[in-house]
C-alpha cells in the first residue's frame, strides 16, 4: 500500500430522523459518543496517517474537546460542515492539499467500521481510484415512482446496500464535488454517486459488513448497544513476541494450565517471568499475599510490565442442590480473586503504563446449565474490565480479557473428561495469544482465540 492515508469523518448532520436532544454523533453507546467510537477505529488503525473531522458550526466547541480530551493524536483538524452531507463532505476534502493522497469518506455514525474495510479501501485505492463499501441486499430492492408505484424491480443478485466509508485518490473526489457545487440536482446521499454521475473513474466495491450500521433511527441505538455487548476482537496477528525481552510479568495462576503456559512462553522470548499460585504461598483470594508478591517483585526488577489473572476454577452443580460456601468459594477466587489481582496491580502499571488481562470464557454470553455460576462470573470479568479500561485510559493503562475457546487443560479434563484432542485449542496457543495482547495498544476489548488463531 502506497501514498499518505487521510480519514474524513463526517459529524455536520442535526440527525433529524433520530430526534434526540442533539445530534445523534454526540449521543453515548457504550460509555462513548458515536463520534468518539468512529474516530477510534481511524486512530488505531496503523495505515491510516491522519483524521480530519467535519463538525457542524454549533457543535464544533464539542468537538474540539471531545478530541482534546481524549488526545487523539491523529485528529489534527476540525472542519465546519454545510447544510447537506455533500457539502460537508466536500468541506472534508477542500482541507487536503495533496491531490495524490488517499481519502477515506466516513459518517461519524456508523461506530462498526472494521480494520479490514479500511484496509480493503486502502488497498483498492491502489488499483481504482473511487471505492465503495457494500453488503449483499437481503430484501429486493424496489423502485418506485413519486405517486408510490413501482417503477421497475432490480435483480435482486446485482443489488448491493452502500455503507462508508468511500475511499478515493484525493484529486478524483475534488474534481468530482467541484462539479457538483455547480449542480443543480442536490440529491446525492453518498460521494461514489458524483465520481460516477461525472463518469471520473469506474468504482470497486469492497465488501461492507452487516455490522456496519449506521445510526439513524432511535432503535438503531438499542441495537447499538447491543452489537457492542457482543464486540469482541481478534488476536492482534501482527505483534512480534520478540517485545517481551526484559519486560516484566507476573502471573498469578501459574502453576498448571494457561497460567504455567504463559510463564513457559514468555520467558523463553527473554521476558522476566514470575508465577504465583497457592503452591508457592500466593491464593488468590488474599489481598495481603497479592499486595507481598507484587512488592517482592518490584523491588527486585524495579518494575512491573504486565500482570496476568489465569486463576480459576469450574465447579458443575445445579445450584438448588449446592452448597452455598461451595458457590462462594468459586465466586471469590474467580471474580473477587481477579478484583484482587488488578486491584493491587494499578499502581504498578502506573508506573510502567503497563497492560493487564484477566480471562473469560465463551460461556459468558449466555449462562450455562451445571455451570451458572462460572459463567456468571466470567460475564463479570468482562464488564469489570470494561469499566475498568475506561478508569485507566487516561493513564496510559490497558486491560483486556482474553476469551479462549475450549482448551486442552487440567481444569478442562477435569469437568468435561477426555476430549478429542484435534478439537481443542492448545494451552501454548492460548499464552500467545495473551502475550500478544499485553503487546498490543488494545483494552476494554474481549479478545477471542480460536482453534485456527
Ligand atoms: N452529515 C454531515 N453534514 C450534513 C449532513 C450529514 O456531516 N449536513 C453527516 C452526519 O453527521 C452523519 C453522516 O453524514 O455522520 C450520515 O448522514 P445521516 O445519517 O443522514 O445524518 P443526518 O443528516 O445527521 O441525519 P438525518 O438525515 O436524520 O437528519
Amino acid at each position: 500500500m502506497t501514498g499518505k492515508v487521510i480519514a474524513v469523518v463526517l459529524a455536520g448532520g442535526i440527525g433529524e430522523r433520530i430526534e434526540s436532544h442533539i445530534p445523534k454523533q454526540f449521543l453515548k453507546v457504550a460509555g462513548k459518543t458515536l463520534l468518539e467510537h468512529a474516530i477510534e477505529v481511524f486512530e488505531h488503525n496503523k495505515n491510516v496517517n491522519e483524521i480530519i473531522v467535519v463538525t457542524h458550526p454549533e457543535f464544533r466547541a464539542v468537538t474540539e474537546e471531545t478530541i482534546s480530551k481524549n488526545k487523539y493524536a491523529k485528529t489534527k483538524k476540525v472542519v465546519d460542515g454545510g447544510n447537506t452531507r455533500r457539502e460537508s463532505s466536500f468541506a472534508g476534502i477542500k482541507a487536503i492539499a495533496d491531490d495524490e493522497a488517499k481519502v477515506l469518506i466516513h459518517d461519524a455514525v456508523r461506530p462498526f467500521v472494521t480494520d479490514r474495510i479500511i484496509d480493503e479501501c486502502i488497498g483498492a485505492l491502489d488499483s481504482y481510484k473511487a471505492v465503495d463499501v457494500a453488503i449483499p441486499s437481503p430484501d429486493t430492492i424496489i423502485k418506485i415512482t413519486q405517486a408510490m408505484l413501482i417503477d421497475s424491480i432490480p435483480v435482486r443478485r446485482y443489488m448491493m446496500r452502500g455503507q462508508t466509508p468511500q475511499a478515493f485518490k484525493v484529486g478524483v473526489i475534488k474534481k468530482a464535488h467541484e462539479l457538483a457545487a455547480k449542480d443543480k440536482n442536490d440529491e446525492f446521499t453518498d460521494d461514489c454517486a458524483l465520481v460516477l454521475k461525472y463518469r471520473l473513474a469506474d468504482v470497486y466495491v469492497v465488501k461492507g459488513e452487516e455490522k456496519n450500521i449506521k445510526v439513524t433511527y432511535a432503535e438503531d441505538l438499542y441495537l447499538a448497544d447491543k452489537l457492542f455487548q457482543l464486540k469482541s476482537r481478534d488476536v492482534p496477528k501482527t505483534i512480534a513476541l520478540t517485545g517481551l525481552k526484559n519486560k516484566v510479568i507476573v502471573i498469578f495462576g501459574a502453576s498448571r494450565g494457561i497460567g504455567e503456559s504463559i510463564l513457559k512462553t514468555s520467558r523463553s522470548y527473554g521476558a522476566i517471568a514470575y508465577g504465583f499460585s497457592p503452591e508457592n504461598g500466593v491464593d488468590i483470594r488474599s489481598p495481603g499475599q497479592i499486595e507481598k508478591a507484587l512488592q517482592e517483585v518490584y523491588q527486585k526488577e524495579k518494575k512491573i510490565d504486565f500482570i496476568a489473572v489465569t486463576a480459576g476454577v469450574l465447579r458443575k452443580g445445579e445450584i438448588e442442590t449446592r452448597g452455598i460456601d461451595d458457590i462462594k468459594e468459586e465466586v471469590d477466587i474467580n471474580y473477587i480473586g481477579s478484583i484482587n489481582a488488578v486491584k493491587a496491580g494499578i499502581g504498578y502499571m502506573k508506573k510502567s503504563k503497563g497492560s493487564m488481562i484477566l480471562f473469560t470464557s465463551s460461556s459468558y454470553t449466555r449462562g450455562r446449565a451445571l455451570y451458572s455460576v462460572y459463567s456468571s462470573t466470567k460475564a463479570a470479568i468482562v464488564n469489570l474490565a470494561q469499566g475498568m479500561a475506561e478508569e485507566l485510559s487516561g493513564y496510559g493503562v490497558r486491560i483486556n480479557v482474553m476469551n479462549p475457546e475450549r482448551t486442552a487443560t487440567p481444569m478442562r479434563k477435569e469437568n468435561f473428561g477426555e476430549e478429542p484432542e484435534d478439537t481443542l485449542l492448545k494451552p501454548e496457543q492460548v499464552a500467545q495469544a495473551s502475550l500478544k495482547t499485553l503487546l498490543s495498544d488494545l483494552t476494554g476489548e474481549v479478545v477471542d482465540v480460536r482453534k485456527d488463531y
